[in-house]
């Protein structure tokens, strides 16, 4: 795990190679209060099988911390990862929460996956967050800003001195995440990004993703000020039309996330696995030819 301090808390990042995602756990540290942000729930695609390894890594560096985790936050549905919100908000009586408008995107996936009994209300977490709510750790406040465009449900969480970025930005060598989900909007995207880079310049911004472009060993953490100024995709003067035809041209030939289709069925269930069917096993469901590949 890698630590990093901004103003009154502490940040202590734990990355998943598999998928390359970063998890985050952030405290307060005069109450030790704290928040885990979008934790992994493991899953082996050949074997069919889950399991909790990244999530209990997360666990036990909360209880030996002595922190009292009360909320886990997702940033969005994810594409390439299970989310092991339930699980580990099931360990320590934490609640769940997301951006409201997840309940879009809800919807929008009960009807390519054709799950009728699916409710699209988000029942599926403990609190639905709005633009502008405010998580209080202690006496450190955590800011929901929303920031669609990678998905219209996507949130930034904005603490003291840091924000939380998910699939916005990535590290500035790597640009920015993909906007061609169902839903997703390049245009959205750059406004989203120009609002996050009006934080202060000092900020610490955490990403969502990193896979270590050229072969540098992987990196979660990048400033305002360096992203303003060497990100590869925004920094600079680049103007909205250009950003949006630079994301379009690459995203169109761009694959889907190995596992979008997997994981896009249990996060639209707040992190829980299908029902158990008659059998007492559950099942994941494919749809056939509803993608098609990018042309090549
Ligand atoms: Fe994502």
């Amino acid at each position: 795990m890698h630590t990093f301090h901004a103003q009154s808390c502490t940040i202590s990042s734990l990355y998943d190679k598999t998928t390359g995602s970063f998890q985050y756990v952030l405290s307060d540290d005069a109450s030790a209060q704290a928040v885990i942000i979008d934790p992994v729930l493991d899953f082996d695609v050949m074997a069919g099988a889950t399991s909790t390894q990244n999530a209990d890594l997360l666990l036990n560096h909360v209880l030996e911390s002595g922190l009292k985790v009360i909320w886990v936050l997702d940033t969005h549905p994810h594409a390439d990862h299970f989310s092991a919100a339930p699980y580990l908000a099931g360990k320590l009586g934490a609640r769940t929460a997301i951006g409201e408008k997840v309940r879009e995107v809800q919807a929008l996936w009960k009807g390519i996956y054709c799950l009728p009994d699916l409710p699209t209300d988000g029942s599926q977490w403990d609190r639905l967050l709005a633009d502008g709510d405010e998580i209080m750790l202690g006496n450190s406040r955590l800011r929901v800003m929303l920031s669609p465009g990678h998905t219209l449900a996507s949130v930034t969480y904005i603490g003291p001195g840091c924000a939380f970025v998910h699939d916005t930005l990535m590290m500035p060598d790597a640009g920015t995440s993909r906007a061609d989900f169902p839903r997703g909007d390049a245009q959205a995207l750059y406004r989203s990004i120009r609002s996050i880079l009006a934080l202060d310049p000092e900020t610490q911004l955490f990403v969502g993703h990193d896979y270590g472009p050229n072969g540098r060993e992987p990196r979660e953490m990048a400033t305002v000020e360096e992203q303003r100024k060497d990100n590869i995709h925004v920094g600079g003067n680049r103007t909205e039309a250009e950003f949006v035809a630079l994301r379009e041209k690459r995203d169109a030939t761009l694959p889907l996330p190995k596992l979008m289709l997997h994981a896009l069925q249990v996060n639209i269930r707040g992190g829980r696995l299908p029902e158990l069917e008659a059998c007492g096993r559950a099942f994941l469901r494919i749809p056939l030819d509803y993608f098609t590949p990018p042309a090549r």
